[in-house]
């Protein structure tokens, strides 16, 4: 026999039924005057600064192309939702925007595993999705209405390699990764190949899982391996707590990584112990191209702080989708999708945009070294 709650479940399982992915009618092409754009970032949680840079430089965007008259003789609405930064949560989120809200097309994320978990969903619902930082090759492997704007983790592996080997000049490297995360996962297998390929070895391998904090068996084993230098490519959180029981530890050789160490709270976490180390990311604010100077003054101006990678990726993420709504004169979301495949050489501040048969970006890396409890601009890699 059926219980209260047995018939509250049925029935709620029947609204879930009701409520499925398909896109409403009610959208923004039927007759309203905003025109509809979702976003799901990591407002809050362990990468916090993630999606909040990513959003600011997003909202940036809208606000810019809203005081220029909109899109198609709408004002463009920016539907942004929070996953706390926590897996399953990005599912659901992307859902509710596709099937309440109607929106047209999905801006997100910036960690890999988050995209990697919306892109399916965008996909079945032909919804156009642009991830603006993921850098994992599967997160656009997922389909063809899932493009982003950023460079993929085999450029990004090859870079650090190459840096490593060639300026760093090291030759035993040990690699910890964050076993946990799809976004370190490949960067420690792009990295390794391109390191050994170069002439260098792997002399230590550790692992662990997003959010741990401690590292201390870890840096253990790899002290006692005596590499010349440590690849983490982790987030900023976990790599900050990482520097900082190395030192304690006594390890003195230089730390290095990947984008994911790119935010405001790294130097705040791992304080003295990340002097000397060095990332790769997408872009500098201290590039003197008038392009990224102008979007530096225009986001200072807004929000009072200098605009990180995240947020510039955000701000070609929007103004690149805007582009090609703005081609097609319409909404339909093939039409949508088929213009950003052929964007080419669209200006973005983290450089020029050519969609590639997979529909990812190829733009230059840049280095930066943690210096004076900065970040320093180093030099820049060309594909
Ligand atoms: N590339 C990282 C990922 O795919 C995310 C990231 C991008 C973090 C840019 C910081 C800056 O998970």
């Amino acid at each position: 026999m059926k219980t209260w709650h047995g018939h509250f479940l049925a029935a709620l399982a029947a609204g879930l039924f009701l409520t499925g992915c398909n896109k409403p009618p009610t959208g923004s092409d039927a007759g309203s005057d905003t025109l509809k754009i979702g976003e799901f970032a990591s407002l809050t949680g362990s990468e916090a600064t993630f999606g909040q840079s990513s959003h600011k430089g997003t909202q940036l965007a809208i606000d810019e192309l809203n005081a220029g008259g909109g899109l198609l003789g709408k004002k463009i609405q920016l539907l942004t939702e929070d996953n706390q930064s926590q897996a399953g949560q990005s599912a659901t989120v992307v859902r509710k925007l596709i099937s309440s809200d109607g929106v047209e097309a999905i801006l997100g994320e910036v960690a890999s595993s988050r995209s990697l978990e919306a892109a399916p969903i965008c996909q079945q619902n032909k919804i156009p999705m642009i991830s603006p930082s993921s850098t994992n090759p599967k997160v656009t492997e997922t389909g063809d209405y899932i493009f982003r704007v950023c460079f993929i983790d085999p450029f990004q592996g090859t870079v650090m390699a190459n840096f490593a080997r060639k300026t760093l000049k090291l030759q035993n490297v040990a690699v910890l990764t964050d076993v946990k995360s799809d976004y370190s996962l490949g960067l420690a297998k792009f990295f390794k190949a391109g390191f050994t390929a170069g002439g260098g070895k792997i002399i230590a391998e550790q692992n662990y899982s997003g959010g741990d904090k401690d590292f201390n068996a870890q840096l253990t084993s790899i002290k006692a391996a005596n590499p010349d230098g440590i690849f983490v490519p982790g987030y900023y959180t976990e790599v900050g707590l990482i520097a900082l029981q190395a030192k304690q530890l006594g390890i003195a050789v230089p730390i290095f990584g990947g984008d994911g160490w790119e935010s405001s709270s790294l130097v705040p976490i791992g304080g003295a112990a990340l002097e000397g180390d060095y990332f790769s990311t997408h872009f500098s604010p201290q590039d003197t191209s008038p392009a990224v100077q102008n979007f530096v003054k225009g986001y200072k101006a807004k929000y009072n702080e200098t605009p990180d990678a995240m947020a510039a990726l955000g701000y070609d993420s929007a103004m690149m989708l805007a582009e090609s709504i703005k081609k097609t004169s319409s909404t339909d979301a093939v039409k949508i999708r088929d213009a950003l495949a052929a964007e080419k050489d669209f200006p973005g501040v983290t450089g020029n945009i050519t969609m590639d048969a997979n529909r990812n970006a190829s733009k230059p890396a840049v280095i930066l070294e943690i210096k004076d409890g900065k970040f320093q601009y180093v030099e820049t890699v060309s594909p």
